[in-house]
């Protein structure tokens, strides 16, 4: 009997796609760019899974032209790119890989908040373009990171990690909202309290937004969230680019209602709004909070796992339908 056909939609280790082939006919993408939603149809046809990462829209109109498509493994926790409903309706198996990059993407995340309090990316530009003629008490004063208060919104695996960061390592005082609250004896051991998001934005030194992307996501900060913050304030997403308005985020930079900002999403990205990248107090990130070698693997490993269990009768573990 012939193996069912997968298609590894992104280029991913070598290594890792090999495991797929002792089950199934692979196709893989060997180029570092992603396909158009037409190529990905036209390449689907007659696979029976699929390995996508973040790029990849899976949505009605494809699962109805790729009618033997049976599973959809991401590589990606986010899965804001998959119509998981539309899947469900179909009988296709969606799988997502959390867990794996939760302390990576925490680290970055923190990074990034520390990269943007600190003015280190602005620094090291004007540093380069040769403008370093003295040392000066106020050059490049920034903010202590150390015992501010971090505000975290979305405390969910990955905000949970940077406020255990924040508070163990930092001294920070934590504040966060999330649609629900913490039990208590989840919230001590990261020193965290909840709070109205509107009082989180007024108390928070350092924001973070960890909250994944959905309707009711969409601009979660704009123009009236950021005049809530304090004007020393730092605002990081590692979230998804939508969660926030780049175009408000920009204009506030701008004038200063807020210090600074660190992005590793963006609306529309590839593309970054040109008023963000013409802003110096925004440190700037081409969305790789959980780029590390082994956390890549890990992920694009679970990924395979999870196909391979789709498709041969076993049970993935990361299953998101419901
Ligand atoms: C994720 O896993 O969701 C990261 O943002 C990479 O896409």
């Amino acid at each position: 009997m012939s193996k069912p056909s997968v298609l590894v939609a992104r280029k991913t280790f070598d290594d890792i796609v090999d495991r797929l082939r002792p089950h199934f006919e692979v196709e893989a993408n060997d180029s570092d760019t992603g396909w158009s939603q037409d190529e990905l149809i036209r390449r689907l046809q007659g696979k029976a899974g699929a390995y996508i990462a973040g790029g990849d829209r899976i949505d009605a109109k494809l699962l109805d032209a790729c009618p033997e498509l049976k599973a959809v493994c991401t590589m990606a926790v986010g899965y804001n790119n998959i119509d998981v409903a539309a899947c469900t309706a179909r009988g296709v198996v969606v799988t997502n890989a959390p867990d794996v990059l939760t302390e990576t993407t925490a680290d970055f995340g923190f990074a990034l908040m520390m990269a943007t309090a600190r003015r280190i990316t602005e620094s090291e530009h004007f540093l380069r373009r040769g403008e370093w003629k003295q040392w000066s008490v106020t050059m490049f004063a920034g903010a202590d990171v150390h015992g501010a208060t971090l505000g975290v919104l979305g405390m969910g695996r990955i905000g949970a990690a940077i406020a255990r960061r924040g508070h163990l390592g930092f001294g920070m005082p934590v504040l966060y909202h999330n649609r629900s609250r913490l039990p208590a004896d989840q919230e001590a051991p990261l020193g965290a309290q909840w709070v109205e998001k509107d009082e989180l934005l007024r108390r928070a030194d350092h924001l973070i937004i960890v909250v994944p992307y959905s309707a009711s996501s969409h601009h979660l900060i704009g123009q009236r969230e950021l005049r809530l913050m304090k004007k020393t304030a730092t605002l990081t997403n590692i979230a998804r680019g939508g969660v926030v308005d780049d175009a408000a985020l920009a204009a506030e930079l701008k004038v200063g209602t807020i210090a600074a900002a660190g992005l590793d999403v963006f609306e529309g990205e590839p593309t970054v709004h040109p008023d963000l990248l013409a802003c110096e107090n925004v440190v700037l990130t081409p969305h790789i909070a959980s780029a590390t070698i082994a956390t890549r693997r890990a992920m694009s490993n679970l990924a395979v796992d999870n196909l391979i269990a789709a498709l041969t009768g076993g049970a993935p573990t990361t299953a998101l339908n419901p």
